[in-house]
């Protein structure tokens, strides 16, 4: 099992170191923070380096704590952003806290989203538990909405599902993926695995072509209300769940 939301505890660590790994500057500077009392617990009571914590007992500068290590994020990601620490902006990470890029270890996307895909993205500091949803044994089921550029023909519904789709320059066919067609051009699509941009191949090798792409879901998570942009921290029971679902064999 990976590292758990942290909420014991952690009285063999010095708060400034804590606060350091979660990104309120170098040990110097957090250290700083609490000899100019701005680290408090929550009802305003200043604490001190070496007190006893837990991470929800922690506010800085009157504010609750960055989400825990080992915390699973799930984020509405809009057009345009790219899954990266230092690619061209806009990135993901320009839709966090900035101190989010000095954590150690870094809250890395599970996966990656194209900047042209919107959707579902998840991050994790979590390293085991981030390989194990992106490891090419996950099963975990990803569900795309696309529109494409041509009417889909029919055929693709059968050829997606029959196994043996190779795209180029892969040596092994993709596994069974549902094709779920709702429109003249629009479509949903569910796989099992996920290959370098996966979907635009898939369609292309039908002689499609994606024009916009969405991810819905990822395992039994959805986005609900959460608006394009915004980020929630998963719940522990969400995140058992995601992490029990992954080694599952799809039913389809
Ligand atoms: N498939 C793609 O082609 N792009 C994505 O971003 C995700 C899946």
């Amino acid at each position: 099992m990976g590292a758990r939301v942290v909420s014991v505890i952690l009285s063999d660590m010095s708060i400034a170191r804590y606060l350091a790994r979660l990104g309120y500057g170098t040990r110097r500077e957090a250290e700083y923070l609490l000899a100019q009392r701005r680290v408090t617990t929550p009802d305003g009571q200043v604490v001190r380096d070496r007190d006893a914590f837990q991470h929800t007992s922690l506010y800085v500068d009157g504010a609750p704590l960055d989400p825990p290590p080992g915390a699973v994020l799930l984020l509405n990601k809009p057009l345009g952003y790219v899954c990266s620490t230092s690619d061209r902006p806009p990135l993901v990470y320009d839709l966090f806290p900035t101190r989010f890029l000095a954590r150690t270890p870094i809250m890395a996307p599970v996966g990656r989203l194209d900047a042209d895909t919107s959707g579902l993205l998840l991050l994790t500091d979590d390293g085991v538990l981030n390989h194990r949803l992106t490891s090419p044994r996950s099963h975990l089921p990803k569900t795309y909405e696309v529109t494409l550029a041509e009417p889909v023909r029919g055929h693709e519904v059968d050829r997606f599902a029959s196994g043996t789709l190779m795209l180029q320059g892969e040596t092994t066919p993709l596994r069974p993926a549902r094709l779920v067609v709702t429109g003249e051009r629009t479509a949903t699509l569910c796989l099992h695995e996920g290959r370098y941009h996966q979907v635009r191949r898939m369609f292309a090798a039908t002689g499609n072509h994606v024009v916009s792409l969405h991810r819905a879901a990822f395992g039994a998570l959805t986005l609900g209300s959460l608006a394009a942009g915004t980020w929630r921290v998963l719940a522990p029971h969400e995140v058992d769940a995601l992490r029990a679902s992954a080694t599952k064999r799809p039913t389809t």
